[in-house]
């Protein structure tokens, strides 16, 4: 086999075996297929797509090129979670104990913010001591002890992932559902899991800001799935606006706690509540989904949920303190600005992605991956899509420290929220739909 025949066929719309997509994954390390080779068979991809066999082989190929994590030695369910990110998006650190708590066994590897979404690991990371950088005894160790673990890619999990990845980075090419979905089932299906629950985000702050697309992307990774012989289903949901009350790292910490605690905003619970739920009846331990609801609210009333946050944070080197006194343990910033509101009406609009990278501008997210974040940062939503205001109003409070892009960060935000001054806007659903 060549790689130049094999772009060369790609390129004219024809459809890779399977041997041929491994020859080309395994060329990845062999050497036998070269960077820019790779780089024109990407952007063959992203012109002539990939049918769905074409898909789940090369997520199956990316998948092997490194470990498929052994679980076997740790009876149960292991059922995890992947969102395609977005703003305020913190589902993972409240589902994860609630999931934990109900039984179901969550290893989870998670990713970093990059532009205006967040990232699970920085999160965590404002936690002090907290390590995300466990090796594969030690997640396993977490897992059997705590019944959930939280951890970053290891250089174990999908190698071939973490070098496509680059190159579509520098080629334009990461934007192809195909290549999306087998980067992202590659990783999540080499941690060892029996099932995977998908939230796949829609709207302004996406990564898929249309509906259609995000749509075609959770399919294609459910269709992946089951090729493998995973379970997996998906809820497509809004991103239109920032989830929850926060944004920022460790202000989402603290917002997850308060969840944990039963005082947690009612979006973002029902959300985590949703998700959670969906994987406790995959892991069959309960038959329908109502029932799940009600195990997994139990959990944070009888405050179990929270003494797993608790258990997993100290076995990972974190302050467990934390989940007593949350603003006395994490870094928060020096100064609060509020942002108010220029008329009187109703709230129509937050637009997710400007307020995402506002307070990226104010260091709580990433420009380019060697960006360093500010952990205190962020904002608090005292306002949603839906609420009346009054001019001179707080909508929102920013939580600063740097103030050298404030003006432009406030001009930002204040340019992302709408004010309708006709009654009747309603606020937004967050769940949209459940594709299976
Ligand atoms: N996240 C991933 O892990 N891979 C992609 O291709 C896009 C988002």
């Amino acid at each position: 086999m060549r790689a130049v025949d094999l772009i060369r066929k790609k390129r004219d719309g024809g459809e890779l075996s399977p041997q041929e997509i491994a020859f080309l994954v395994d060329g990845i390390a062999n050497g036998n297929v070269k960077e820019y080779q790779w780089s024109a068979m990407l952007m063959a991809i992203v012109w002539r797509g990939m049918s769905d066999s074409e898909t789940a082989s090369l997520c199956d190929s990316m998948m092997k090129s490194g470990e498929i994590v052994d679980l076997s030695m740790i009876p149960g369910p292991k059922v995890d979670k992947h969102s395609t990110g977005g703003i305020g998006d913190k589902t993972s650190l409240i589902l994860a104990p609630i999931a934990a708590a109900a039984g179901v066994l969550v290893p989870m590897v998670s990713g970093r913010g990059l532009g205006h979404t967040g990232g699970t690991l920085d999160k965590l990371e404002s936690i002090p001591g907290f390590n995300v950088n466990l090796d594969l005894n030690q997640y396993r160790d977490v897992l059997a002890r705590c019944g959930m673990v939280l951890i970053g890619q290891t250089p174990q999990i999908a190698p071939a992932d973490k070098f496509l990845y680059s190159m579509r980075d520098a080629t334009a090419t990461v934007e192809s559902i195909p290549l999306i979905a087998s980067s992202i089932m590659s990783k999540k299906l080499a941690e060892g899991i029996d099932g995977l629950v998908l939230d796949v985000k829609t709207g302004h702050g996406a990564f898929m800001p249309v509906e259609e697309n995000a749509r075609k992307l959770a399919t294609t990774m459910i269709d992946i799935a089951k090729k493998l012989g995973k379970k997996c289903i998906a809820l497509l949901t809004n991103m239109e606006q920032p989830l929850g009350r926060m944004a920022g790292n460790s202000l989402e910490i603290y917002e997850c706690i308060e969840v944990l605690k039963g005082r947690g905003v009612a979006d973002l619970t029902d959300l985590s509540i949703e998700l959670a739920a969906e994987m406790i009846v995959m892991a069959g331990i309960s038959n329908t989904i109502v029932d799940a609801r009600k195990v997994a609210r139990q959990t944070i009333d009888n405050g179990t949920a929270l003494e797993r946050f608790r258990q997993v944070i100290a076995a990972q080197g974190g302050d467990p303190a934390v989940c007593d006194d949350p603003l006395g343990v994490l870094p928060m910033s020096r100064k609060q600005i509020p942002v108010t509101a220029t008329a009187d009406g109703w709230i129509s609009s937050m637009k997710a992605r400007d307020i995402g990278q506002s307070i990226m501008l104010l260091g709580a997210g990433r420009e380019n991956v060697a960006s360093r974040i500010d952990p205190g940062v962020g904002s608090e939503f005292l306002k949603k899509v839906g609420d009346p205001v009054e001019a001179g109003e707080t909508i929102a409070v920013l939580h600063v420290n740097d103030e050298t892009r404030l003006q432009q960060a406030l001009e930002l935000f204040q340019s992302a929220i709408e004010i309708s001054r006709e009654p009747g806007v309603q606020p937004l659903s967050v769940i949209l739909d459940r594709l299976t």
